[in-house]
């Protein structure tokens, strides 16, 4: 499994090179307008959830392997409340109705992030628990570049107005980046494979990450929507809905 974890961050710089991040590291544009896209990732941050709890776990555990796939979706099933949090502390809750923000979720502007769901289900659906292993470390190092980026965001967002964003900010990057450092790649790496599951798994890495890949252009896209609109319609532009958000941002 180590020449498949060091796959997974070879991997990880050419994401992180991608157009979208270059944006979010972009000091010129407006903190607000940088997460613009966030409410459009909404359908699969609240499907990460049910990822973890319906098609990643198995119980019981068939064997030790998935009994690590096991633990760590126990871990990461519960997020989405920090994104509802967030929601509402940046005022975005007010901006839209029912029927609204259920279009806005199905719309064709965010289909990459309900395909990228998809995709995940598909990648996942014949692996056996070594290979969910791999695909939860390529999934985590995607969310690591994007995290760490959201995070800076948020702490200036923090800066200039004392709202704490934990899904987008720091509570939720420390989470994240926690069990990595917890010696898990030390165990990860020492699980031996054969050559052909090693080019199985990093097949199945490949796939990960170009499924994310496609997403960041969608996500980029927004960006450039709320950048381009007026301060006072940032958070609204998803939904085409130029409305004042009450929080000062
Ligand atoms: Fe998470």
């Amino acid at each position: 499994m180590k020449s498949v974890l060091a796959h997974i961050m070879r991997k990880k710089r050419g994401y992180a090179a991608l157009p979208l991040f270059d944006r979010l590291r972009d000091e010129s544009l407006p903190a607000p307008a940088k997460l613009g896209f966030m409410p459009g990732l909404a359908f699969f941050i609240m499907a990460f959830g049910d990822l973890n709890r319906y098609v990643l776990r198995q119980s019981p555990a068939t064997d030790a392997h998935q009994e690590r796939v096991n633990e760590h979706t126990r871990e990461d099933d519960h997020h989405w409340p920090w994104f509802l949090e967030d929601l509402e502390k940046l005022g975005w809750n007010k901006l839209t109705t029912t029927c609204n923000a259920l279009r806005t979720l199905w719309a064709e502007d965010t289909h990459r992030s309900r395909v990228l769901m998809y995709d995940l289900c598909g990648i996942l659906a014949d692996c056996d628990s070594v290979e969910r292993l791999a695909v939860i470390e390529a999934i985590e190092e995607t969310g690591n570049v994007l995290f760490a980026l959201t995070t800076k965001i948020s702490d200036a967002i923090q800066a200039q107005t004392g709202i704490e964003l934990r899904y987008m900010g720091a509570f939720h990057f420390a989470l994240e980046s926690g069990h990595m450092q917890n010696g898990e790649h030390a165990e990860l790496a020492r699980i031996a494979l054969s050559d052909e599951a090693r080019d199985r798994c990093r097949t199945l890495v490949d796939r990960t990450f170009d499924a994310f890949a496609a997403w960041t252009h969608e996500a980029a896209a927004l960006i450039d929507r709320a950048t381009a609109m007026p301060e006072s319609a940032w958070p609204g532009t998803l939904t085409g809905q130029a409305v004042r958000v009450e929080v000062a941002l």
